[in-house]
């Protein structure tokens, strides 16, 4: 079932395949320096076994960043499963892959990420117990979406403290890419906060909903990257912020809950030299692992750690701002350079 492959960047790759159930995908354990890996699972459709394996390859890196920038003691790890989760998704495929993970005896943790839920991750559960995110039993932490968004929102107060001089997000305008589980509760966040929004979505019943919900303006899913908003939230997919898109931003700030955001090394550059305040994703959305880190570490007080941490990773994110500014450098420099140092601490 799982098939070690060769990589030079990555502690290990595996390909999974469990023909009897359909089940194809990938897990990735970019690093167990600090911890058991851990970062969640993704299910969607992939243009090839290739794209799915970069993916993996991307994902379970940004985790090993997240992880140490959250001040986790966790690595970085990440699944993929290879197909549609509104029509392939069974409780075989979901039990195979369960077994696959625990395969690998505790080396890594896998939760919810796109396309999975709680109940996906109990179908998960009756096959290892190296899965979190989980409604019930001991330590369950339950969807991680709501502290993401959370985390998310409090980085974009954090922003706006540097851009407009307030942290209030009042009268904002900010546009959010994606109404799935983060980005809807970011929507209702910043509707709370009274901010005004902008909203696309592949699946347009889910964008008509934030418009009856939330008053939001409905765009084009190629139009939201270049709307005439204050701030941007990527909450979809990864690499939306390349150089065919940047040039066409007019947000001033961009701080949003998907991974990999930037599709190239250059890219933080590039929005910088725009003027654009970049918040580097792995440290705004680490809410959701930190919630999730609670049950994988059996924390008995877990919600004051949790509150404690978010706490810090908010107050991270201010020094990562102000150290970025005061040095004339991307935000994403200055996270880069954090993460780099507490990995090479713990290496010392
Ligand atoms: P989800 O699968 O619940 O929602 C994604 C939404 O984006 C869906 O409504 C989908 O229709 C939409 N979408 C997909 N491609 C799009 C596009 N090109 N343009 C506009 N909309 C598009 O996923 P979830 O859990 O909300 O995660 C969103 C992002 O946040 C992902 O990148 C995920 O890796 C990241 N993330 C999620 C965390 C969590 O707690 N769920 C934690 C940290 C990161």
């Amino acid at each position: 079932m799982l098939t070690r492959l060769p990589s030079s960047t990555h502690e290990d790759i595996y390909r999974v395949v469990d023909p009897a159930s359909g089940l194809r995908g990938f897990i990735g354990l970019h690093s167990t320096q600090l911890g058991p890996a851990a970062g969640g699972l993704r299910m969607r459709v992939y243009d090839s076994e290739d794209a799915a394996l970069a993916d993996v390859l991307n994902l379970s890196r940004g985790m090993s960043f997240k992880n140490a920038a959250a001040g986790l003691p966790l690595g970085g790890g990440k699944a993929v499963i290879i197909g549609d989760p509104a029509t392939q998704k069974t409780p075989a495929l979901l039990r195979a892959m369960g077994r696959a993970i625990e395969g690998l005896q505790g080396r890594y943790w896998t939760a919810e990420d796109m396309g999975m839920s709680p109940a996906d991750m109990a179908e998960i559960a009756r096959e290892t117990r190296y899965v979190a995110g989980r409604d019930q039993g001991d330590h369950a932490s339950g969807d991680p979406s709501p502290v993401t968004a959370r985390g998310v929102c409090d980085a974009m107060q954090a922003g706006a403290m540097q851009v407009w001089g307030k942290a209030d997000l009042a009268g904002r305008l900010v546009g959010v890419q994606g109404l799935g589980h983060v980005g809807w509760h970011v929507c209702q966040r910043l509707h709370d906060a009274g901010a005004r929004l902008v909203v696309a979505d592949m699946d347009a019943a889910r964008a008509q909903a934030a418009v009856t919900a939330f008053g939001a303006k409905k765009v084009s899913v190629s139009g939201i990257l270049s709307a005439d908003i204050d701030i941007l939230a990527p909450c979809a997919i990864g690499g939306v912020l390349d150089k065919d898109s940047i040039p066409a931003i007019r947000a001033r700030m961009i701080c949003g809950a998907a991974n990999n955001q930037l599709a190239a090394q250059g890219d933080a550059a590039a929005l910088m030299a725009r003027g654009i305040l970049y918040l580097p994703d792995y440290v705004a959305n680490g809410g959701g692992i930190i919630n999730v880190a609670a049950e994988i570490l059996h924390i008995a007080e877990r919600d004051s750690w949790v509150e404690d941490r978010l706490a810090a990773m908010q107050a991270n994110m201010a020094h990562i701002l102000a150290r970025a500014k005061a040095e004339g450098v991307s935000p994403a420099e200055i996270a880069d350079r954090l993460v780099a140092e507490r990995l090479s601490a713990r290496a010392g």
